[in-house]
């Protein structure tokens, strides 16, 4: 789909779905009016509206000031003294809560395991104690390589209570990609393990690390999960196993007295250019921030069973499996493994087994299991269900459909909820007992939260058009700054529209305000809800010495939204040969991982170039995308490589 054609079925999209009169009545919010004066309030007033959350948690050392602003730097709860692994788990032990199931977990292979909030607390202590007696102290960086299991919760919970910011890197990343982290981090320890599992095979974690951290002198220690029983090699004085150190360790680890802008995790994410950014978030901000979406948007009730599919190897792990459900004292489900193993109905056994009540899971997901057929979610029973919410990516129409009609049986609201890596937190998104839902938008902005759409120099739009997607005004669990590199924070998100916050993506509001999110204007792509720069994939081609030039663009994509078409150049020939491009793809997994394996693949003698120099992505995405007509390409420097490409396609 091109960017018009996307505007063209979220234009002709006009249905709307009033909130169910059963859910409103027992919703946190009940009606839009409740929503728009809780809104007006939280933008009016911000200080006393988040000084009031605030004072839910527990503070060593009360704060002095609720913001203090000075663009592009904001400090929060300035002042005060808090720990947000306290604030998850300690807080709920002199409650009822204490023996309440904090993490409920399911492994691939069908294991399972309950944590109530008690025992959490007492393994994060544990393995926190841990930490410390190898020489991990508070502010030094961590990276977690590690499986979805509860230890991975706990290590982020542990590293949290010393005060040592983690950073987690997706257990699907090469050993490439994780070494570029822990480089960028000066990480002093790794925690993994010795593998994971995914579709029933063995993901050779422990092997992976070994080979980053041959090159980064800063690592002194490694921590080992012992999960899949694959041979590995243990590294003396540097290498521990995590049950041999736990033997040992206490049980008592009182949380650190960290300042409220303590950073609290490094994230990396991907940008237009160069390397992945380091995203850094701290405490107090991000505390109240995922606390208060978490309770609204999800409309978290102590009784419900939540379950959020995403990968703790993204801010959506970080913000709504482990600290926005814990810091609600709630019962978070986490799994494994892939969703179709071993069998494609496996999400909604879960569903079924745990009765699970909030289902929180991405667009790409939902279109493979509309492919995958309705018989798995129809075999399994899903009457627990009583709110479906989706992230990642802007959502069909036909999608959302079918996620209210199969899975939620008509019943169950949709939160269509838009956020990034970068705000920590929902930041537009319907709130389910007050917002009435339309196909495809993620409707309203949450408490405190100012977007709007402008054009390039930064004059709001009218209703109905379209432009930049920015905000406004500050928001808690908004990112502090690119870890290493404040200019590139200045420059990335707060000099193209002055005096806001710059998302990347342009939106289109509607009559009612509403916000349509239409994707990214830069060259982001989104797969599989996943954001990757095309630069980074291009940077991997090039770095195998047979290739010469490297272009990638994201495409159209049934099920994973889009898909990258690159454009290889070779040092010799250049014809469609299979062998290299399956090479080539190799190649790339091997630098940055399966997820960015191109899905298609061409050689060319050169690329589309404007005379001063510039690929023209723009015409290589219409020849990928298979459409017979390109674009303008008056500003082409040499038609010919353009009618050697299509005649390739012909072939
Ligand atoms: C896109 C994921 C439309 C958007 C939490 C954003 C969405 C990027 C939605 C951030 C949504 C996320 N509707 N688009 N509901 N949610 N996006 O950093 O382009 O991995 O800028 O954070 O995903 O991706 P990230």
């Amino acid at each position: 789909m091109t960017d018009s054609a996307k505007f063209d079925t979220l234009l002709v999209e006009s249905r709307v779905f009033k909130p169910i009169k059963e859910f409103s009545k027992g919703a946190h919010i009940k009606s839009m009016a409740a929503y728009r004066k809780m809104y007006n309030e939280s933008v009016r007033a911000p200080a006393k509206f988040w000084g009031k959350v605030a004072n839910e948690f527990h503070w060593f050392k009360k704060w002095k000031k609720v913001l203090d602003w000075k663009e592009p730097h904001a400090k929060w709860f300035v002042g005060g003294t808090t720990n947000i692994s306290y604030n998850c788990l300690d807080r709920h032990l002199t409650t009822w809560r204490k023996n309440k199931a904090a993490l409920v977990w399911e492994g691939e292979p069908g294991d399972s395991r309950t944590l109530t909030y008690q025992e959490l607390h007492r393994e994060v202590c544990k393995f926190a104690n841990a930490m410390k007696n190898v020489g991990i102290k508070k502010g030094d960086r961590v990276i977690i390589y590690m499986p979805q299991t509860p230890e991975a919760a706990i290590a982020m919970l542990a590293c949290a209570r010393i005060g040592a910011p983690h950073s987690v890197v997706f257990a699907g990343f090469s050993a490439n990609s994780l070494k570029d982290r822990i480089l960028d981090t000066e990480a002093t320890a790794v925690l993994t393990a010795d593998g994971g599992f995914r579709r029933g095979n063995i993901v050779p974690l422990k092997a992976s690390a070994d080979e980053a951290i041959a090159e980064c002198p800063s690592v002194k220690s490694v921590i080992v999960l012992r999960r899949t029983n694959n041979e590995i090699t243990m590294k003396e004085g540097r290498d521990h196993w995590w049950h041999v150190l736990m033997q040992t360790a206490s049980a008592d680890c009182p949380a650190a007295k960290l300042g409220s802008e303590h950073p609290l995790y490094i994230l990396y994410t991907s940008g237009t250019t160069g390397k992945p950014k380091g995203i850094v978030h701290t405490t107090g901000g991000y505390m109240c921030g995922t606390y208060l979406t978490s309770k609204y948007v999800f409309d978290l009730k102590d009784e419900d069973t939540y379950w959020c599919t995403a990968d703790i190897g993204w801010v959506t792990g970080h913000s709504y499996i482990i600290y926005g459900p814990m810091l609600n004292g709630a019962t978070s489900v986490m799994y494994e493994g892939a969703p179709n193993h071993p069998g494609p109905g496996r999400f909604w056994e879960i569903v079924e087994k745990y009765k699970i009540n909030i289902f929180y899971t991405a667009p790409t997901a939902i279109r493979a299991f509309m492919k995958w057929g309705d018989e798995h979610p129809n075999s399994c029973d899903l009457s627990s269900l009583r709110l479906l919410g989706t992230v990642g990516e802007p959502i069909n129409p036909e999608a959302w459909m079918w996620y209210r009609n199969v899975i939620g049986k008509k019943k169950c609201p949709i939160v269509d909820t838009w956020w990034q890596t970068e705000t920590g937190t929902i930041m537009i998104t319907p709130l389910p007992g007050a917002t009435p839902t339309k196909p495809g938008t993620a409707t309203l902005p949450f408490f405190g939260v100012v977007p709007d759409v402008v054009t390039p120099d930064g004059e709001s739009v009218g209703p109905e058009g379209g432009g930049l997607l920015v905000v406004r005004k500050p928001w808690p669990a908004m990112l502090r700054t690119i870890w290493g590199d404040d200019k590139r924070y200045r420059k990335q998100y707060w000099s193209d529209i002055k005096g806001c916050y710059f998302t990347g993506d342009g939106a289109r509001k509607d009559k009612d305000g509403y916000v349509w999110i239409m994707g990214r204007v830069d060259d982001v792509i989104n797969i599989a809800g996943h954001r990757l720069g095309t630069m980074e994939v291009e940077s991997a081609l090039v770095a195998h010495p047979d290739v010469a030039e490297a272009a990638c663009v994201g495409i159209p994509h049934e099920i994973k939204g889009e898909c990258i078409a690159a454009f290889v150049t070779m040092k010799g020939e250049n014809r469609k040969n299979v062998a290299l491009e399956k090479e080539l793809g190799q190649w790339v997994v091997k630098e940055i991982g399966a997820i960015a394996r191109p899905d298609y693949m061409r050689f060319s003698a050169a690329l589309p170039k404007t005379r001063s120099g510039k690929i023209m992505r723009r015409l290589l995405r219409d020849i990928a995308s298979g459409s017979d007509q390109v674009g303008d390409t008056t500003t082409l420097e040499d038609v010919s490589v353009l009618q050697s490409l299509q005649q390739y396609q012909d072939e």
